[in-house]
């Protein structure tokens, strides 16, 4: 699906351009705000997206702290690119007949008439952003890793949302095996680095020259159980007949069980190349398991891909206790409250790819760059945040408030307002209610914040120039000189 020529503005033809996806849904005038608005009701969030609530934000921060440990342990560089990208741009990574650009992608014509999609993974920008500001003139290997927001029109289930989250690391310009275990071994540190235990399912799915004698095995293997499978499977046969081994449909699964193993198709070299990988994961003592049958939704992928899920010997916890809705509206009926969140049942999901990559060492002379061997990973989020919640994972709640400034009339609130500052110029965690007069008001609020120590200023301690010091837990409290209050408070949160 190419970009259309540019026409002036006015003439283009923006109808004959869109993309021929489902996904596009009923046509609405490009740019325009004429949007089907249902009366009276109150806008909702998109089916499949979900707001990140300030209670949820704790788990996000720790995540992203342990990415960005991992990125700079590692020597891997940011990289941000646009959530929209040329239609074009997917269509020819991840191929015409996968999943993603079949079904799954929000494409829309712009006021320019130019096909745009909001990306659906983020290795074809960022290879794409590789050729356009010549990387490849710097020092190869490039590493890479990103974090941010990917769209798939996806039916919405738990753990599979229309927008995810997902970091990912890339590396460009070595074809060296070790590359490849590197990476995986990355992706299994994470979630170790998060206390969870993963495995790692591992498959080649070769080179151009051995890829077409492992694709006639399983054509052959499955022509004959054609009428046995899904009708997806049918159009696969014929269009990309690997991806038959992907389909989640059971009568499809139970299929594959019999069908020919890639690995046994290999040629000598991709053989080795896989050989080495396995070696190498050995070394760092990653746990993986060979997945004959294991491909992946893109076709950019040659060779090292790979999945990581929950390992088998992930202890589970039971379940938290789901408090039950409260009883509203007529005897024997419970009904959740109209403005109460639906809340989703945290549960483990081995069966679910909590990661995947692997090499993809054509894409980016596919992409009209050169010859450049590369390999990658992406992990969603919200799998991460869903599976630390089951295994019952509490992040630190590192942004809890530490000090609550409590004031009494209006040259206390100056004084608190300097001190405030100096707070925060110590890397202390301060929050106030300024607008607040009745001290039982405010150290209620410094007790729901969690606050350790409440600092109080009224009439007394402006003219003393002194400030009294609550400890929230304890009760205590202690007279300090205004001038020595952050010193002291410092102290007293053993930052010393
Ligand atoms: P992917 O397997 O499609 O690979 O996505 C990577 C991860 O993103 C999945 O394993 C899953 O954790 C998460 N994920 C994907 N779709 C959803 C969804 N609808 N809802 C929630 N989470 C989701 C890629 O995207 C490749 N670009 C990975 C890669 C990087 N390969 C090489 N380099």
């Amino acid at each position: 699906m190419p970009s259309p020529a540019k026409k002036p503005a006015a003439k283009r033809d923006a109808k004959a351009a869109a993309p021929k996806s489902k996904a596009v849904g009923k046509e609405v005038r490009p740019g325009s705000a004429d949007a089907p608005v249902r009366s009276g009701s109150t806008p909702q969030v998109p089916r499949g997206m979900k707001d990140i609530l300030p209670q949820e934000q704790r788990y996000w921060r720790h995540i992203y702290k342990k990415i960005e440990s991992l990125a700079r342990g590692y020597g891997y560089e940011r990289i941000d690119t646009p959530i929209l990208e040329e239609t074009s741009l997917f269509v020819r990574a991840a191929g015409k007949q996968s999943d993603i650009v079949e079904k799954e992608m929000f494409s829309f014509i712009d006021k320019g008439g130019d096909n745009v999609s909001l990306r659906p993974e983020g290795t074809a920008p960022v290879a794409r952003a590789y050729i356009n500001h010549g990387m490849l003139a710097m020092p190869q290997p490039v590493k890479l890793y990103y974090v941010g927001p990917m769209f798939r029109y996806e039916r919405p289930q738990h753990g599979r949302y229309r927008q995810h989250h997902q970091f990912g690391f890339e590396v460009f310009g070595d074809s060296n095996p070790v590359i490849d275990a590197e990476l995986i071994m990355l992706a299994h540190q994470f979630y170790k680095d998060l206390g969870i235990k993963t495995t790692v399912h591992i498959n080649s799915l070769g080179c151009p020259n051995c890829r077409p004698n492992f694709t006639a095995e399983i054509v052959a293997y499955f022509r004959s159980k054609r009428s046995q499978l899904c009708e997806d499977c049918k159009r696969r046969m014929t269009k990309n007949p690997l991806r038959v081994l992907d389909c989640k449909v059971p009568g499809c699964v139970a299929l594959k069980e019999a069908a020919p193993h890639i690995v046994d198709h290999l040629d000598d070299d991709c053989k080795n190349k896989l050989m080495r990988v396995l070696e190498f994961l050995d070394d760092l003592q990653v746990p993986y398991v060979l997945d004959p049958h294991l491909v992946r939704g893109f076709d950019y992928y040659t060779r090292t891909v790979f999945e990581v899920v929950l390992s088998d010997e992930q202890v589970i916890p039971a379940p938290l206790p789901v408090p039950a809705a409260p009883a509203h509206g007529h005897r024997g009926h419970q009904a959740v409250p109209e403005a109460q969140p639906v809340q989703e049942v945290p549960q483990p999901m081995p069966a679910v790819a909590l990661g995947g990559g692997g090499r993809y060492d054509n894409l980016i002379e596919q992409m009209g760059g050169r010859p450049t061997p590369a390999c990658g990973f992406g992990i969603g989020l919200e799998r991460a945040i869903l599976q630390m919640k089951a295994l019952q994972i509490d992040p630190p709640d590192d942004n809890r408030t530490e000090v609550f400034l409590a004031q009494l009339g209006d040259q206390a609130r100056r004084k608190v307002f300097a001190l405030f500052d100096e707070l925060r110029a110590a890397d202390v965690r301060v929050a106030a209610n300024l607008s607040k007069n009745a001290l039982k008001g405010q150290l209620e609020a410094a007790n729901k914040m969690g606050a350790k120590l409440t600092a109080i200023i009224g009439q007394k301690e402006v003219l003393d120039g002194t400030v009294l010091l609550r400890d929230m837990e304890s009760g205590m409290q202690e007279i300090v000189d205004y001038n020595k209050a952050v010193l002291e408070i410092t102290k007293k949160l053993g930052r010393e």
